[in-house]
């Protein structure tokens, strides 16, 4: 692979963003130029780059000139407005937020998972929602192998999931509550240090939040089987980057977890992390900075058969999102080098 490309990161100074920047780097992605996008408020910022300080742009219309690819991660407002500009320019917008996931002409692809989803792209892909994303990771080769029936989660959500000011303000709250300080928040709608609440994104006519709902769209778009049943329970606790979840899971076919280890030890990006004699499975601390998402504690539900019980821990910045959405760039550079590789 000789061609390199011109890249753009929009949301270059938030907590994915920065992400972004230094996995396309890790992983000596082809980039011949970068740009940096965020709002007005990084007037005058810089970014590092591959050792390289680059000033911070402030997103506008006539931004993508130029670009070959750009990676949104600034939100569902900024993505709705800025990708189609993005898209008639001809560039390729790999999206990190919920804005196009639910357009059944827009892929929505977890390349570890769905990678041929790409074929299908006129412009824009999204890349799913954190927890989705680390949970179907440790899904889908036991979808694959026994089938999913019914999906019942709950999760444990750090506070990266709500961005970078979100990680500051857990931080400086923790620090304020154990200097016996009064704390005044501005981002999280609860006290957040010591405590936990309920995920805070909106609470629909149903009762469920957004975010639980995304869970169960976005595995059934993902997995490509809309008979999915999925109810989850989406709480934040004050974690700083990676999330957690309980699954219990339902099979078509009898299931045991001897094959479902078996299964997940030769499944790409899982580890399985446990000693059992020590009572250690996966924590958000094993989980931080890790590409890989963590699994361990597979358990047969003694309540009822076919079913299986499942700890998952993965950094919600990496899998749950720059990795992902770097993965799924990494697929549209194969893609061209297959179609230059063909017209030769
Ligand atoms: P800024 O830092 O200038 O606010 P996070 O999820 O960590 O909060 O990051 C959100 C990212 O999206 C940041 O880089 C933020 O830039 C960027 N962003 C937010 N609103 C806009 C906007 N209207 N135009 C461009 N970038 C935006």
């Amino acid at each position: 692979m000789s061609e390199t490309f011109h890249l753009a990161v929009v949301g270059a100074t938030g907590a994915v963003g920065q992400e972004i920047l230094r996995i396309l780097e890790k992983r000596h992605f082809p980039v011949k130029t970068m740009r940096c996008f965020a709002s007005s408020r990084s007037q005058g910022r810089l970014v590092t780059f591959q050792g390289q300080s680059i000033p911070v742009e402030i997103l506008a219309p006539n931004s993508f000139k130029g670009v070959d690819i750009a990676i949104f991660s600034a939100g569902r407002k900024v993505a709705l407005e800025y990708a189609p500009l993005a898209q008639k320019e001809g560039t390729i917008v790999v999206d990190n937020s919920s804005a196009f996931r639910k357009d059944p002409h827009i892929p929505l692809i977890i390349p570890e998972i769905n990678a041929h989803a790409i074929k299908k792209h006129e412009g824009i892909i999204a890349s799913p929602n954190c927890t989705t994303a680390i949970m179907l990771m440790a899904l889908h080769p036991l979808h694959r192998h026994f089938g999913i029936k019914r999906i019942v989660a709950a999760t444990y959500q750090a506070a990266s999931g709500a961005g970078a000011q979100a990680m500051h303000e857990l931080t400086l709250e923790t620090k304020a509550l154990l200097e016996d300080k009064s704390f005044d928040r501005s981002v999280m709608p609860h006290p957040y240090a010591f405590n936990l609440f309920l995920h805070n994104s909106p609470l629909l006519e149903n009762g469920y939040l957004e975010e639980e709902l995304k869970m169960l769209y976005e595995t059934r778009k993902i997995l490509e089987d809309e008979t999915i049943r999925l109810t989850a329970t989406c709480v934040r606790v004050p974690i700083l980057r990676a999330h957690s979840i309980a699954l219990n899971v339902e099979f078509h076919a009898p299931a045991c977890k001897e094959q479902a280890y078996a299964l997940l030890r030769q499944a790409q990006g899982i580890t399985i992390l446990e000693n059992r004699k020590e009572n250690y499975f996966p924590m958000p601390i094993d989980a931080t900075g890790q590409d890989h998402v963590l699994c361990g504690r597979i358990r047969e539900d003694l309540s009822q058969p076919n079913t299986l019980e499942l700890w998952v821990v993965g950094d919600q910045l990496l899998k749950g999102a720059a990795l992902n959405a770097v993965q799924i760039a990494e697929l549209l550079i194969k893609k061209h080098d297959e179609s230059s590789t063909a017209q030769h």
